[in-house]
């Protein structure tokens, strides 16, 4: 079905400012606090990659481990769906109502109301202040929840509502957290009022428009649920498509969330946009329209384009943006004049946007001009590809082909998917996917070689580490072969998160022995002596740490936090450790950022740091629960990590920086010296 349809509803119109505004207005007046968006990147929420839901920012609360002082709230929540359990990437640009960045306007009850409220402000809401129609809207409920159906069974009669299964209306925000069943708003844009049966079936002219979710679930790890201790409703209204609707536009892009983007793009190509779905132009123009907010916002949150994670994510949309302006006739950078636009319509309502507007567009600039060196080389591969593909007959790029462009031309795979499809030809993914995972291999096992000489025998035993206070211990000998000795407890640090392994000395019956390297294996902690021992298994150790080289350890340690918190204040909160080296003599911090650090900014860098020691700031570790480590005011976590239930937690200067650290410190700043 084609999403160009002719709609028309008889209702007041407000613009999209209008719209945002009235939805908030409304549970103000009911109650509810509102709240700013979250950012769209969730520096506390390792389980995901960018917020994908107004009630990502609750989940403390819905767990019951968090606590508001309020049982009511509102907001607009700057949402990203390209990856994990919610990803739209694939349909935005080729259709009209899917996008990477939107809106989701969100009402919260925490143990407030439930199912009967939620419903009538949702009706009072759509049907008496904003007067949409009640023949074109439908309700979905969860198969068994009987109770919202007769909720709805007040407003509309049965052929207006329509119950559905796990897939469609059970709400999880991710593999794990809480869930739980929905009752969801779809309206009918349909000129027959013919909609019923294509609620939940994909097509542009019946939409879904508002979800309303009644948490009360949480799901756990292991994949079952957990009944928790309140009932709570969490809300989220497409803000793109309630526009849409309101203002009478069969495409979210022609509402005037998206027209003053879609008009700047066309003065800067000199071509008019296209509303055919089918339209080259139109879907350019779509898809740069959608990516661009996207990059902006989470740019101004924090993120930076990179080869990893978070970064290779919005890389790859980058460069999916910047080869649909290549369609459009671009060959230099121009996703980053786009961001203009945005702030001039969005700024006031995310004013990161405005605070951040230089560096989201040097970084964009930045992204595009590294890419464009080379998009054209690689687009005439592709076209090389393709001759050959056709020649041999056949409609399938190889796996070696493909990963060539990823690992020569930077093509994400998903760009070649998009550039195959195009042309009728399909990537044979599974050989693609099996040479990556053989590059990754290889590059681990470079790395191991590199720090790993040694072959660590496997020993069936565990070591307790003392060494966050003490640096001397009495203990039992648990293993011994040639010059590698396990003991009970050790005071000895082994090598971890860039921190370098202690020396010292083990005393046995009567010998000395000097150590010079500590590994982990298992659970035991081997210490290698710089000759063989001679002891036996039993027998008392005195294990006693060089204090020296490890308080120098200590302080570049202390120091890389300082350093830390300093290039994020001066550079931006896109600077993240990347890698690190913290030995006695020296420090080294890696971080990724667009640019070269100018003398400037590197003199005012250094100032911060000798600031803070010189302020004699004392220096905390704290071992705290993992959920309330996480809510310390812009605390370092690193993503992709696994923390267990308990984290440390080190704090230097309570306004200044935690973060998240198994390493050892000095116990005050002014100790770095
Ligand atoms: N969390 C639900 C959703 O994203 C309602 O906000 O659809």
């Amino acid at each position: 079905m084609s999403s160009i349809f002719s709609y028309s509803i008889n209702v007041m119109q407000l613009t999209s400012r209008e719209i945002r505004q009235s939805f908030l207005d409304f549970f103000s007046q009911r109650g509810h606090r509102i709240v700013p968006s979250a950012p769209v990147v969730p520096h506390g929420d390792a389980t995901l990659l960018f917020t994908n839901a107004g009630m990502n920012q609750f989940k403390d609360v819905f767990l019951g481990v968090g606590k508001r002082d309020f049982t009511r709230c509102a907001d607009t929540q700057k949402c990203i769906r390209v990856s994990g359990k919610h990803n739209d990437l694939e349909e935005v640009g080729y259709d009209t109502y899917h996008h990477t960045f939107f809106e989701m306007l969100g009402n919260w009850s925490f143990g407030d109301y439930y199912k009967t409220e939620a419903i009538a402000m949702s009706w009072e809401l759509l049907t008496k202040v904003w007067n949409l129609p009640i023949d074109r809207i439908h309700a979905t409920v969860f198969r068994t929840d009987d109770e919202s159906y007769s909720i709805w069974r007040h407003y509309l009669p049965d052929h207006q509502i329509h119950r559905f299964d796990e897939k469609d209306n059970f709400w999880e925000m991710g593999e794990s957290g809480p869930c739980g069943p929905c009752s969801e708003i779809h309206f009918d844009r349909t000129p027959d009022l013919s909609g019923g049966p294509l609620v939940n079936k994909g097509v542009p002219e019946v939409i879904e428009i508002w979800n309303n979710v009644f948490i009360q679930y949480n799901r756990k790890p292991d994949g079952t649920l957990e009944d928790l201790t309140a009932k709570h409703v969490d809300t989220g209204m497409g803000f793109e498509r309630i526009c849409a609707v309101m203002q009478n536009k069969s495409s979210n892009y022609d509402t005037d969330v998206f027209s003053p983007i879609l008009k700047n793009i066309e003065s800067l190509s000199g071509k008019k946009y296209e509303t055919e779905l089918e339209s080259k132009t139109g879907i350019a123009m779509r898809v740069m329209a959608d990516h661009i907010r996207t990059l902006a916002f989470s740019i101004a949150d924090g993120a930076i384009p990179g080869n990893d994670g978070r970064g290779y994510v919005l890389r790859r949309i980058l460069r999916r943006a910047s080869r649909y302006s290549r369609n459009l006739g671009f060959h230099e950078p121009v996703l980053w004049k786009l961001v203009q636009t945005l702030v001039d319509t969005m700024g006031d309502i995310f004013p990161e946007l405005v605070e951040q507007q230089v560096i989201v567009e040097r970084i964009i600039r930045a992204e595009e001009d590294s890419f464009l060196q080379t998009l054209d080389r690689g687009l005439e591969r592709f076209g090389d590809i393709e001759r050959s593909v056709r020649a041999s007959d056949s409609t399938t790029v190889s796996g070696e082909d493909s990963f060539q462009l990823y690992d020569t031309f930077g093509f994400p795979i998903d760009l070649t998917e998009l550039l195959a499809r195009e042309r009728g030809l399909t990537i044979d993914i599974e050989r693609f996917n099996s040479l990556m995972q053989e590059q990754k291999l290889r590059s681990r096992a470079a790395r191991k070689a590199h720090i790993q000489q040694v072959e660590l025998p496997s020993v069936d035993a565990s070591t307790e580490f003392v060494g966050w206070n003490d640096l001397s211990s009495e203990s039992t000998v648990l293993f011994v072969k040639d010059n590698q000795i396990v003991l009970d407890r050790t005071p000895f640090y082994v090598e971890m998160g860039g921190q370098q392994a202690d020396f010292g000395e083990i005393t046995v019956g009567g010998n000395r022995y000097g150590i010079i390297d500590v590994r982990k294996s298992g659970d035991a902690i081997i210490h290698f002596a710089d000759s063989d021992i001679e002891h036996l298994v039993g027998d008392t150790a005195v294990a006693t740490v060089d204090s020296r080289r490890r308080w120098d350890i200590q302080r570049n340690h202390s120091a890389t936090h300082l350093l830390h918190e300093a290039l994020r204040r001066v550079l931006g909160n896109h600077v993240q450790q990347s890698g690190s080296l913290v030995a006695p003599d020296a420090l080294r911090f890696d971080f990724s950022h667009f640019q070269k650090v100018s003398p400037a900014e590197l003199l005012e860098i250094e100032h911060i740091i000798n600031d803070k020691i010189r302020e004699r700031f004392p220096v905390l570790t704290l071992e705290l629960p993992i959920e309330e480590a996480r809510k310390i005011q812009g605390v370092k976590m690193f993503f992709g990590d696994k923390y267990g239930d308990k984290v440390r937690v080190v704090i230097i200067d309570e306004k200044f920086s935690a973060e998240f650290c198994g390493g050892t410190h000095v116990s005050n700043s002014s100790d770095i010296g």
